[in-house]
């Protein structure tokens, strides 16, 4: 098997944060590819385990959280839940689905802290960080957002810009703020413990620089390389975070494990709690062990913006502890783009997965076909419904679909579904058996490199042959002169389908499973595909069914018009402002008696979605008020907070409790709430005016 030489294979996509839905940006990225080669491997007879799981720690989490008004815990729950029926509709077929709030995983990240900690390899620093004062949190990561000081984009977060990759710590960034109170933080110092990534840095530069060129995708060896080049800094792989892994030290309290420490370690417990369950040894999968061509072969399935931590991070981890194998490879994919635009979940700029289902139901084979066809394997790619039609409709129907149910309709019609013998092959025959048998050989090269657009692109060459053959030999005209060379030809094309149920099974599963249950023969392995006698003389085939159906203008239409829809919801939430109210006199303003208050108490009101009821010091006195803001802050994260009060409006009762006032909130044109609040601590019953 060209390169695919080892035994034993350990092979791991990228673990998603469990903070939203699946699109297609996520398919094609780490998904589809590790899907193809694991299929693949298996196919092959490999021992191999893949792994993914759920990523659920880190500020991606809370922050979803925070602005859903949920507990973290609930995010998790909620979004891992989606994430894995999408996995299992696309067909994606990990041996495990695990998650990082398990607490095998806990323990596991715990003993590789502790394990690197013992031998003294982290640095301890006290350093100063950001810390927003008014939520009295230090600001890791993700809680901070700024200027990029490599490309000057917008948005960076503190450990990255998503633009243009690059890694930052969150002092690097221009024009910080807080993404909890909006504010420019201030730094105040702290405790934490970091891996000393320049220590490493001669070793990555021989293991990875020097070992692995011939080896890494030219996208991921150039990321690598530049990494390298403008040298290795220490990384903290603690943070000042209530949600994540316990750091387990005694000192630490209060502290959690850098998410990305714990997340690469999930593909570890993943795999822990897999050979729990199968009675295996998860060692043999991980460990370096005794005899080292015994070694498995360890691939990281990833999208781009994770290239760093699985090539530089995690393996400084891994060799940092000594008894843990190292990745092989790191096939990272670029980005995939959607109708000339990023794919963006903040702007539901996005073809989501569980959406595609509801609207083309059975269809998963097609949108893997078409993703694979277009991977963004060596540089962005893009997703177009026109060409997502166009690909199904000329290819999918019309060359594979259309022979194989011509060949199973003819059989039926002349045969009664009885595969026979017929004369002896002619010359073309023996043609077209030469060619077929080209392509399993071919397949395997583009698979075992990591191109999987030529490798399906082989396959449908397959199709075509066999397509091709049918539309030559005219079996419909034959029959009327030479009944013994139908039966050849279809013979002949009855091999040609049996070979490409085999060859389908990497990259369309289901449809595989439909050929062979055509056929009524059982599934076939790698090593009977490209040969001539996969069904016997006398044989009777299943019934014809169509494998595929035409995508419809219609089809495409409304998928445009919903892309077009979202696109002019986020014009209409950026522009849209309510318009001017007719003037009033400053006596009529000065009726309003507004005041700064402080929340005391807050708590939902039973059996309603919207209602909390607060409790404010008003600094005149404390007093209920029933305010509509349940659906964007949770009670227990307002408690404390200062508002603003009318405190003279005339008390109505809501639900039944007397509520004495109005918060005054700000609302866009999307009906997101926010505090309007005064921005350092001052008394209560200050006056507003
Ligand atoms: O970028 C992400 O979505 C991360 N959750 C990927 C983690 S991959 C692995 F290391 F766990
Ligand atoms: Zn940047």
């Amino acid at each position: 098997m060209s390169n695919l030489s080892k035994k034993r294979y350990t092979i791991t996509s990228a673990l998603p944060y469990a903070n939203g839905p699946l699109h297609i940006g996520h398919l094609a990225g780490a998904y589809i590819p590790g899907d193809i080669f694991v299929r693949f491997l298996r196919l092959n007879n490999k021992d191999v385990v893949y792994v993914c799981g759920s990523d659920e720690h880190g500020a991606a989490i809370t922050i979803k959280a925070k602005k859903e008004g949920v507990t973290p815990r609930e995010i998790i729950d909620k979004y891992n839940k989606q994430i894995k029926e999408s996995f299992e509709d696309f067909g994606i077929s990990f041996d495990i689905y695990h998650r990082t709030s398990e607490p095998i995983h806990h323990e596991l990240s715990q003993e590789f802290f502790l394990n690197l900690y013992e031998k003294g390899e982290f640095i301890e620093k006290f350093s100063e960080q950001y810390y927003d004062e008014e939520f009295q949190q230090f600001l890791a990561d993700r809680y901070i957002t700024g200027t990029c000081p490599h490309c000057q984009s917008e948005g960076a977060y503190g450990d990255q810009c998503e633009k243009c990759g690059t890694s930052l710590s969150p002092t690097d960034l221009i024009n910080p703020k807080s993404t909890l109170s909006g504010k420019t933080p201030i730094l105040k110092e702290t405790k934490h413990w970091y891996l000393p990534l320049d220590k490493y840095q001669p070793w990555l530069e021989e293991w990875l620089i020097e070992g692995k060129k011939a080896e890494l995708k030219s996208n991921v060896f150039g990321q690598c390389q530049s990494w390298l080049k403008s040298g290795l800094q220490p990384r903290s792989m603690t943070r000042d975070l209530d949600w994540g892994v316990d750091v387990p030290l005694k000192e630490a309290e209060g502290k959690k494990l850098y998410v990305w420490l714990d997340a690469p370690i999930g593909y570890i417990s993943a795999t822990k709690q897999w050979a729990l369950d199968q009675g295996k040894n998860w060692e043999d999968y991980w460990k370096k062990q005794h005899n080292p061509e015994d070694d498995s072969s360890l691939i990281h399935f990833i999208g781009k913006d994770n290239i760093v931590f699985h090539c530089i991070i995690f393996p400084a981890i891994l060799h940092a502890h000594g008894d843990y194998i190292l990745p092989d490879n790191v096939p990272a994919n670029e980005f995939l783009n959607l109708e000339g635009d990023k794919l963006s979940t903040s702007r539901n700029h996005a073809v989501w997965l569980h959406e595609y289902l509801e609207e083309f139901p059975g269809k998963q084979d097609e949108l893997r076909y078409v993703l694979t066809s277009i991977l963004p394997e060596t540089s962005d790619s893009e997703f177009t419904w026109k060409d997502f039609q166009a690909r199904v409709n000329n290819e999918l129907v019309a060359i594979l679909g259309n022979f194989v149910n011509r060949v199973m309709v003819l059989s039926h019609k002349y045969f009664e579904g009885k595969v026979l013998k017929g004369s002896d092959y002619n010359t073309i025959d023996t043609a077209v058996f030469d060619e077929l048998a080209k392509y399993p050989a071919l397949i395997e090269q583009s698979i075992s490199n990591y191109r999987f657009r030529e490798a399906l692109s082989h396959f449908m060459n397959a199709a075509r042959l066999g397509n091709k053959y049918l539309a030559d030999e005219e079996p419909w005209k034959v029959i009327k002169t030479d009944e013994e060379r139908v039966k050849t030809v279809l013979n002949v094309a009855t091999q040609i389908v049996a070979n490409l149920a085999i060859l389908a099974q990497p990259f369309l599963p289901k449809t595989a499973g439909r050929l062979f249950d055509m056929l009524q023969v059982p599934v076939q392995g790698w090593e009977k595909a490209g040969t001539a006698n996969l069904i016997t003389e006398g044989h009777v085939l299943g019934e014809a069914q169509l494998l595929f159906d035409k995508i419809t203008d219609e089809q495409v239409e409304f998928q445009l018009e919903k892309l077009a829809a979202a696109k002019a919801n986020n014009v209409k939430a950026a522009t849209q402002v309510a318009p001017a109210k007719a003037n009033i006199s400053f006596d009529d303003f000065m009726k309003l008696d507004i005041r700064v208050g402080t929340i005391l108490e807050a708590e939902k009101v039973a059996k309603t979605k919207k209602l909390l009821k607060l409790k404010i010091d008003t600094g005149i006195d404390q007093r209920t008020v029933v305010s509509g803001i349940a659906e964007f802050f949770a009670p227990e994260d307002i408690i404390g907070r200062q508002v603003s009060i009318l405190v003279n409006l005339e008390p109505r009762e809501i639900k039944g409790i007397q509520s004495q006032g109005m918060i005054l909130m700000a609302e866009d044109a999307d009906g997101r709430l926010d505090f309007v609040n005064p921005q350092t601590a001052i008394t209560n019953g200050s006056v507003v005016r």
